[in-house]
C-alpha cells in the first residue's frame, strides 16, 4: 500500500504524458535505422502488412502484458515478477539484468549520433561523408568517449529530475519535435527527382519475396522496436495513473511507434534509392547505412546540409527518450532494492554505464582485436541481449500469466476502470500464439541467419 502511494505521488501526471513517455521509449534507433532496410528486404509492402498485423495482435498483447503487471504490483521490474509469483524471481533478475546491458552501449551509439549531429551543425557535414569518417572517427577512443559522456550525461539529467518533473515534460516537448520534424523531411526528400520510384519500392508488396522469414523479421523487429522484455513497460506501468485506460494507451503508442518507423522509410529507402541510382543493396549497409550511406546522400542533395542537421536531431531525440528509459528502469530497482534516493541510484547507474560503455568504445579501438565469439563488445552485448535474453523473457512472461498466475490477473487490473475490448484475442495470444513465436525468434536467433 506505500508503495502505491509513493508511485502515486511520483508517477505520470497525466494518460498523454503516460503515452508519449512510452512512445518515447518506443521510437528509437531501431525505427529509424532497422525497420527501414528490413522493409526493404523483406518484401516492401508485405513486409509492413505482416508488421501492421502483429503489431495490433502479438505487440499488442506482450505492452499490455507488461504494463498491467507494473501497474498492478507498482514496482520496479525486478520486484514485479516476485510479486506475480514468487517462484518467478529469478526472472526478475534476467529481465532486470537486460537495460544494465543495454544502457551502456546504447548511449555509445547515441553518443555516435550526437558526434554527426555535431558534424552537419558546424558546417562539417561534406567532411562527414568521406569515406573512412566513420571507421576513423570509431577506431578512436577520445571523441567517441567524449559524446558518449556527453549524451549519458544529458540523460541523466532528465532522470534526475524525477519521472514527472524530468521524463514526462520532456517526452512531452521532444515527441511532438521529433514527429514535425520526421514529417518534414520525408516531403522533402519524396520531392527529389526519382524519389518517387524509391517510395514504390518500399510499399509495394512483392510476394515473391514474402517467406517466413519475412514474418520472423517482422516479429523480431516489433518486439525490440516496442521496447518489451526488459522491464520498460513494467517500470513506466508502475507510474501509470490507476484511473487512466490501459488498453487505449497501448494502441496509441502502437500509432506511434509505427507512423514514426514508416515515414523513416519513407526517408530512407528513396533518398538511398536516387543516391545510388536505384541499387538495393545500398539499404542493406548494417550500422553503415546511418552513419556511411545517409551523410554521402545528405552530402549529394541540395539543401542536405540542412537536412542533415534535421535528420541527427531527429535521430537524438529518438535514441535519447529510449536511453532515459533504460535509465529509468534500472534506476528504479536500485531504488526498489537497496532504498536509495534517486540522485544517488542515478550516479551510480551513470558510474557503472561509464564504465561498460568504455568496453563497447575500446572494443572497436585499443582492443579491436579481443573478440567474444567472434564478436567485439558492442556487437556480442547486443546478441545476447536482443537475441537471446528478451525472447527467454517475453517466453517466460507469457508462461507466468497465461498459465500461472492467470491471464485474469492482467485483465482485472485492464478492467478496473473500462471493458477490456480485446479480452478474447489477448487471450489466446498470450497462451498459445505469443510464446510460439518466442520460440521461433529465439530459433532463428541461435540457428538461422536472417
Ligand atoms: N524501442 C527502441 C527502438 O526501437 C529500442 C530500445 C532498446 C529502447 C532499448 C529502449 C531500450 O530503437
Amino acid at each position: 500500500m506505500k508503495s502505491t502511494k509513493k508511485q502515486e505521488k511520483n508517477g505520470f501526471g497525466s494518460k498523454l504524458g503516460f503515452v508519449l513517455a512510452a512512445s518515447g521509449s518506443a521510437v528509437g534507433l531501431g525505427n529509424i535505422w532497422r525497420f527501414p532496410y528490413l522493409a526493404a528486404k523483406y518484401g516492401g509492402g508485405i513486409f509492413l502488412l505482416v508488421y501492421l498485423i502483429l503489431a495490433v495482435t502479438f505487440g499488442f498483447s506482450l505492452m499490455i502484458t507488461e504494463i498491467a503487471i507494473g501497474r498492478r504490483t507498482g514496482k520496479s521490474v525486478m520486484q514485479a515478477y516476485t510479486k506475480v509469483d514468487k517462484r518467478f524471481k529469478p526472472l526478475g533478475w534476467l529481465a532486470g539484468a537486460i537495460p544494465v546491458i543495454i544502457l551502456p552501449y546504447y548511449c555509445v551509439i547515441g553518443g555516435w549520433v550526437l558526434k554527426y549531429l555535431t558534424a552537419f551543425a558546424s558546417g562539417s557535414g561534406h567532411a562527414a561523408a568521406e569515406d573512412g569518417y566513420f571507421a576513423n572517427f570509431i577506431s578512436g577512443a577520445g571523441a567517441t568517449t567524449l559524446f558518449f559522456a556527453i549524451f549519458i550525461a544529458l540523460t541523466a539529467i532528465v532522470v534526475i529530475f524525477g519521472v514527472q518533473k524530468g521524463i514526462e515534460t520532456v517526452s512531452k516537448v521532444m515527441m511532438p519535435v521529433l514527429l514535425a520534424l520526421i514529417i518534414g523531411i520525408s516531403i522533402y526528400t519524396l520531392t527529389l527527382p526519382g524519389a518517387l520510384d524509391g517510395l514504390v519500392y518500399y510499399v509495394r508488396p512483392s510476394l515473391s519475396e514474402f517467406s517466413i522469414k519475412t514474418v520472423i523479421a517482422a516479429m523480431g523487429q516489433l518486439f525490440y522496436s516496442m521496447s518489451l522484455a526488459m522491464g520498460i513497460m513494467i517500470t513506466y506501468g508502475s507510474y501509470m495513473r490507476k484511473e487512466d485506460n490501459i488498453e487505449t494507451s497501448v494502441r496509441q503508442i502502437e500509432v506511434f511507434d509505427t507512423i514514426v518507423a514508416f515515414l523513416a522509410g519513407m526517408i530512407i529507402v528513396p533518398a538511398v534509392f536516387v543516391f545510388s541510382g536505384g541499387d538495393r543493396d545500398a539499404l542493406n549497409a548494417g550500422p553503415g547505412l546511418m552513419f556511411v550511406t545517409l551523410p554521402n546522400v545528405f552530402d549529394s542533395m541540395a539543401g542536405g546540409q540542412i537536412v542533415g542537421v534535421v535528420f541527427f536531431l531527429l535521430v537524438v531525440l529518438a535514441a535519447m527518450t529510449s536511453s532515459i528509459s533504460l535509465m529509468e528502469t534500472v534506476v528504479s530497482m536500485i531504488q526498489d532494492r537497496l532504498g536509495w534516493k534517486r540522485l544517488p541510484s542515478c550516479l551510480l547507474v551513470v558510474g557503472v554505464s561509464f564504465l561498460l560503455g568504455m568496453l563497447s568504445i575500446f572494443g572497436y579501438s585499443i582492443w579491436s582485436d579481443f573478440t567474444i565469439f567472434k564478436m567485439q563488445f558492442l556487437d556480442f552485448f547486443d546478441y545476447i541481449s536482443n537475441n537471446i535474453m528478451m525472447p527467454i523473457v517475453a517466453l517466460m512472461t507469457c508462461i507466468l500469466i497465461g498459465y500461472v498466475a492467470k491471464t485474469t490477473y492482467v485483465e482485472d487490473e485492464i478492467s478496473k476502470n473500462t471493458v477490456f475490448r480485446a479480452k478474447g484475442m489477448y487471450r489466446i495470444m498470450i497462451r498459445y500464439i505469443c510464446p510460439l513465436c518466442m520460440l521461433l525468434i529465439l530459433f532463428s536467433s541461435l540457428f538461422l541467419t536472417l
